[in-house]
């Protein structure tokens, strides 16, 4: 391993970090600082990459005299909190910049807004419920679930109303999916609009799922399967929400959820019951759901045909684009972060593809002349985040970060301008372009566009 390797590199995270608020302030200054105490930091590092245990011991002097190690702190001597100070837990205290934020000034109501998951700040695959992104059209509520009815009707022998038990006495599957809003990445259409990945990319969470297929339900109705072509989603919330789904994917994926991650739905994401629609876009898992609906024909509501549709160059509308296309962004270095040093990156990210599986992911650091195959962690699922991972020396000198994800179907994500030759600059939706971040050579990373 050459001597940059050797030496990691470390990163002020935007906007939460570990560092003190003092150093945080000039990253300059920081950058002096940490050349005098880069080494105590590199022993630690250097332990994770296994590096020489000569190397290590010539460092471990240096941390010598380091108050941290030297004086006992109160945890180590004293009793510590009793079992179930917190009946529900939380996060440290010390994480509490890790939060989903609402975009300043992006809509006129915080009930009908939008709140971003920090992709910056989570690991793997599952984004823990208190991040979830949230998305209402009219607020939300926290409805009592001995009250709320799912009605099923319309096309079917024996229309049904159920109750909460009722469904959760039904047969249960459990799946993980990814739900990513069609308007994620909306603001980038004609240019560079938000400094972190957070609100760039923030429409989306990905979490394990649990619920009655919708199949179940609609064979225990008796769905006439000769003559339905489509159901209708209904929520309960004032939104008049809503949307049309194909009979075919109805009865294939689609689950009429209750539980995410292992507890129920948290009420901003549809407690106590909720459409989840793998691969497809945001709008239609219905939150708070209330009523399928059996028919022949899709419905064209007002959120299928004056909203989620595509205006196109020539100033047609594209309606019933619902795939969310293969997609994938870096999260780690991603704009806001300030890259300390010179020496060792794990460049981090993640990867999905509404039609299946991620296939591979490469990773660009010049803007897209030179790529290098990413290492996909497991587990891959289909509808599903998939993390991605892969080494990086920073030298110093400035670097553009790219991903670009290929699915199972052999769909390659496109740039910003093959996207734009066929969809325009005016579009809200399914913007799946590549995502650059530009590392200058002070280490601030910035969103940029590169053609
Ligand atoms: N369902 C109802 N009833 N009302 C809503 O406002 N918002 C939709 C969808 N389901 C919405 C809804 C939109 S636009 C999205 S992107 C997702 O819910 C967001 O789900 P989340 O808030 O759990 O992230």
């Amino acid at each position: 391993m050459s001597q940059e390797v050797k030496k990691s590199g470390r990163l002020i995270r935007a906007p939460e970090n570990f560092l003190a608020k003092d150093d945080v302030k000039s990253p300059a200054l920081m950058r002096r600082k940490f050349l005098a105490a880069s080494v105590s930091t590199a022993a630690t590092s250097m332990a994770a990459l296994g590096l020489a245990a000569s190397t290590r011991s010539a460092n471990a002097a240096v941390g010598a005299g380091d108050p941290n190690i030297l004086n006992l702190p109160a945890h180590s001597t004293g009793l510590g909190m009793p079992v179930a100070a917190n009946p529900y837990g939380m996060p440290s205290q010390y994480e509490k910049g890790l939060q989903r934020r609402e975009s300043p000034g992006l809509t006129r109501v915080s009930a009908a807004s939008v709140a971003f998951t920090p992709l910056q700040g989570t690991f793997g695959i599952i984004t823990p419920s208190g991040l979830h992104f949230e998305r209402h059209h009219q607020g939300w509520w926290d409805i009592d679930p001995s009250k709320h009815r799912l009605m099923v009707m319309g096309m079917v022998k024996n229309p049904k109303v159920y109750t909460m038990d009722d469904i959760m006495r039904l047969p249960s599957v459990s799946r993980i999916h990814f739900i990513e809003c069609g308007a994620n990445t909306a603001m980038e259409w004609g240019n560079v609009a938000v400094p972190t990945v957070q609100y760039s990319h923030g429409m989306i969470s990905c979490s394990e799922f649990t619920g009655v297929p919708l199949s179940v339900l609609l064979d225990d109705c008796g769905i006439d399967r000769k003559n339905a072509r489509f159901v209708l989603a209904e929520g309960a919330d004032g939104s008049s929400m809503t949307r049309t789904i194909p009979l075919d994917r109805a009865l294939d994926d689609v689950i009429v959820a209750y539980g995410m991650n292992g507890e129920m739905l948290r009420p901003e994401n549809g407690y106590p019951l909720r459409l989840v629609v793998p691969g497809i876009q945001g709008v239609s898992w219905v939150k708070w759901l209330r009523r399928i609906e059996v028919g022949d024909q899709k419905w064209a509501t007002k959120d299928e045909a004056i909203h989620y549709i595509d205006l196109m160059p020539d100033g047609m509308h594209r309606q019933y684009t619902g795939i969310q296309e293969a997609k994938s962004v870096i999260t780690t270095p991603s704009g806001g972060q300030t890259l300390l040093d010179k020496g060792f990156y794990n460049i981090s990210g993640l990867a999905w593809s509404g039609r299946g599986k991620v296939k591979r992911v490469d990773v660009s650091v010049d803007g897209g002349r030179n790529w290098r195959q990413a290492r996909l962690e497991g587990p891959i699922l289909t509808k599903a985040f998939t993390r991605f991972n892969i080494d990086w020396v920073w030298d110093g000198s400035p670097a553009v970060l790219q991903s670009r994800v290929q699915d199972e179907t052999g769909y390659v994500q496109p740039k910003i301008n093959q996207l734009r030759a066929v969809r325009g600059t005016r579009s809200i939706y399914h913007q799946n372009a590549i995502q650059s971040w530009k590392v200058a050579e002070n280490g601030e990373v910035s969103n940029v566009q590169v053609y």
